[in-house]
């Protein structure tokens, strides 16, 4: 199948290029300004993908089986310093893949997230009301929304949860944060009652290209890990297993109390139903332990890590 995918220098575009080559795939990725080598890619182009122009004649010359959408400003606190930015990416954009996959007649697999939810009534079922809390989560329901009225019969969405796993660059993930700040010497603040239920990109990515090849499953679902865990637990289980000491590698545990306005803005509890996706599915949904054994130590941070 040949798939043209947008993101590919992210988080799980890298992810989804790996796991579609292994699986026979011919990718085109698309990048913004990552200069970063992308393993897995066919063939690599750059593109501004906030002018809706330059995306469409990619896709009419190279005419993909399938159009896979991992670009977005992929942040809450980046979609509130440059709205109209996040605007492009993260609505526009999605909105002429699907237009376009419409006109191609190919498979949309577009990524939507958890934060489409307030995160007060967890766990939530595909199906319960959407209620977004920040710009990004706002933008997200809109994406759908645009998404499913422009290529109902091509396109699927998932809701994917907070990423775990290893980023190109080493420093886009949640354990690659958490070492960035412990390297630097700073000391994270986390969360003790904000819940996250994470997968890695990479069970993200075999999920999504498993979408690519059941074209059947259209609609809006759910994609995330097995358990549920506290901001402060996610960093204790990362920490323990890279056995690092609470001193060399300390948090501070915070409350959702502690500074309401800003809590406000953050969804307590994004614990995800995840039927009827994972009952359909082949690609296995993964403990945390699964996930912590893929974990490799960020490159940026292998000094620090080896001398602590
Ligand atoms: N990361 C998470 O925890 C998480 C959680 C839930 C949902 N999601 C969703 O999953 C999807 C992928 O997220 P991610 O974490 O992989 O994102 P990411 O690592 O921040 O990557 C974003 C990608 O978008 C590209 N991009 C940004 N601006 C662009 C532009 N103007 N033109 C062309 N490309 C541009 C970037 O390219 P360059 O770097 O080359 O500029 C990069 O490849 C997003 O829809 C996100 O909302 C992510």
């Amino acid at each position: 199948m040949k798939i043209l995918l947008t993101g590919a220098s992210g988080l799980v575009g890298a992810a989804f290029a790996e796991a579609a080559h292994r699986r026979g795939h011919t990718v085109v990725g698309l990048v913004g300004r990552s200069e970063l080598k992308i393993p897995g890619l066919a063939e690599r182009r750059s593109a501004d993908l906030t002018t809706p122009d330059a995306v469409s004649l990619i896709a009419l010359e190279i005419f993909p089986d399938a159009i896979v959408n991992c670009a977005a400003v992929a942040e809450p606190a980046a979609c509130d310093a440059d709205p109209a930015r996040a605007q492009a990416l993260n609505v526009a954009l999605p909105e002429t893949l699907a237009r376009l996959a419409h006109h191609l007649s190919a498979r949309l697999v577009h990524l939507s997230s958890e934060q489409v939810f307030d995160g007060t009534s967890a766990p939530y079922s595909v199906g319960a009301p959407v209620k977004p809390v920040n710009l990004y989560g706002r933008q997200k329901v809109e994406s759908e929304r645009r998404v499913h009225a422009a290529a109902a019969a091509f396109a699927v969405t998932l809701r994917a949860p907070l990423l775990t796993g290893n980023s190109l660059g080493g420093a886009r993930s949640l354990h690659e944060r958490l070492f960035a700040d412990w390297a630097a010497g700073r000391v994270p603040k986390l969360y003790r009652d904000e819940i996250r239920q994470p997968c890695t990109a990479g069970n993200l990515a075999e999920a999504m290209v498993e979408l690519c090849e059941r074209p059947e499953q259209c609609g809006v679902f759910h994609w995330a890990g097995a358990e549920a865990l506290s901001r402060v637990e996610l960093a204790r289980r990362i920490r323990a297993h890279f056995k690092l000491s609470e001193t060399a590698a300390p948090i501070i545990e915070i409350s959702r109390a502690d500074d309401p306005q800003a809590a406000a803005r953050r969804p307590a509890d994004l614990t995800l139903e995840l039927k009827p996706m994972a009952g359909i599915m082949k690609t296995p949904i993964e403990t945390f332990d699964a996930q912590l054994d893929q974990l490799v130590v960020p490159p940026p941070c292998r000094e620090w890590f080896f001398k602590v």
